[in-house]
């Protein structure tokens, strides 16, 4: 088992990772919660009918509160029906919450844990590769709306996150390909190559990682926003996908936005074609592909354009996180012509690969 902290003070925690990290549930719980009478589960469907799931004990009496799968979940209607299930349990202030799952689940069970009786002890399970390696980590909680992507939250820090990677065993191809999206993104934020490593080191580095930014920027004040690299398109595809009823994922979606930016940036001269190839090289290494899902012509560029804008990071203008000659930072004030070159562009290299 690793043990990865997250250095803030009196909000500090433990990350604990590894193969049979979810047994200490009842353990951090007792020594991080210790007024806590009651724990609440709350978990998405398919994940409350994992095998290992009834394996799952708080160490105190515990309900279970399962949600639809799926993005569509995290929503503030979602959050009413779990707070009010919350109520009717009587769930109290000195209670816990328990997020099982991946991060749709971590998102919403931590902004319900946040907001309900105005803030009670919250401890994720991370369930999926992505929630593991970072969904779970760092306070950020919250929801959707149908305007944009995570548009109500609260920074809202856990007593400490369990990230088992033996509950891994279960997950679907298409969820691990979701969590390399997010891994490959911290190639570019100083963490070196993780081929080869065992996945538990692979998950606890990536955490340190994410830990570390956390530790020296909790409310993404400055440095902690580059964490989002490849985060803008991604966040434009998921909620444009989401108005129409397609099917893209975080991961995925991540995965071609760190191939955006880096055309973004080689537009505003800020990396070279090498660079811009690292980029692809990168993100196929960990076997995902840096096209738009759908293929070309799927996708309507002014929409897309417009999510852009209204990211949390735009202060009224386009911003994006951009690799520079001095590594990431945060850019503001793109011309909306060179985000829309750069998206043509990455439908050019999709159409030249005869992506359908
Ligand atoms: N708060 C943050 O800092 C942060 C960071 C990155 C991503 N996110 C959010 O995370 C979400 C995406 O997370 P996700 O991809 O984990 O989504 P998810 O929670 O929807 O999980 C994906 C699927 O995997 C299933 N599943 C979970 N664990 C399983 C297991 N062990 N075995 C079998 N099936 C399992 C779930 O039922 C679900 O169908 C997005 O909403 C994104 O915005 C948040």
């Amino acid at each position: 088992m690793i043990t990865v902290p997250v250095d803030l003070g009196n909000r500090g925690y433990d990350v604990l990772v590894g193969d049979g990290a979810s047994n200490e549930l009842a353990g951090m719980l007792r020594e991080r919660a210790p007024r806590a009478r009651r724990a609440a589960f709350i978990c998405d469907e398919l994940v409350a009918g994992q095998p290992w799931f009834p394996a799952l004990d708080p160490g105190m009496p515990f309900t279970v509160h399962a949600i639809v799968p799926g993005e569509r979940s995290k929503s503030l209607s979602t959050v009413e029906s779990l707070a009010r299930a919350l109520a009717h349990n009587e769930l109290a202030r000195d209670d816990v919450v328990v997020g099982v799952g991946g991060g749709v689940v971590t998102d919403l069970a931590g902004f319900v844990a946040a907001t309900y009786h105005r803030g009670v002890a919250y401890c994720p399970v991370a369930t999926t590769l992505l929630a593991q390696v970072d969904a779970a980590v760092g306070g950020k909680t919250g929801v959707n709306l149908p305007e944009g992507k995570n548009l109500v939250g609260a920074f809202w820090q856990p007593v400490g996150v369990l990230c088992d990677t033996a509950l891994l065993e279960t997950l679907p191809d298409r969820e691990w390909a979701c969590g390399r999206g997010e891994m490959a993104k911290y190639a570019f934020l100083g963490v070196p190559s993780l081929a080869g490593l065992p996945l538990e080191e692979q998950v606890a580095r990536s955490v340190a990682c994410k830990a570390a930014f956390v530790g020296a920027d909790e409310r993404e004040a400055g440095r902690r926003v580059l964490l989002n690299y490849g985060h803008t398109l991604a966040h434009a595809l998921e909620a444009e996908a989401a108005r129409r009823g397609r099917d893209v994922r975080h991961g995925e979606a991540v995965a071609v936005g760190l191939v955006y930016a880096a055309l973004v940036a080689r537009r505003l001269g800020r990396i070279d074609d090498a660079r811009v190839a690292f980029h692809r090289d990168v993100v196929e290494r960990f076997g995902l592909r840096a096209t738009l899902p759908g293929g070309p012509g799927a996708w309507d560029h002014g929409e897309l354009l417009a999510y852009m804008g209204r990211d949390k990071k735009a202060a009224h203008d386009l911003a994006l996180v951009l690799d520079g000659p001095e590594g990431l930072s945060l850019v503001h004030g793109i011309d909306r012509s060179v985000a829309a070159r750069a998206l043509e562009e990455l439908e050019a290299a999709d159409r030249r690969e005869g992506c359908a």
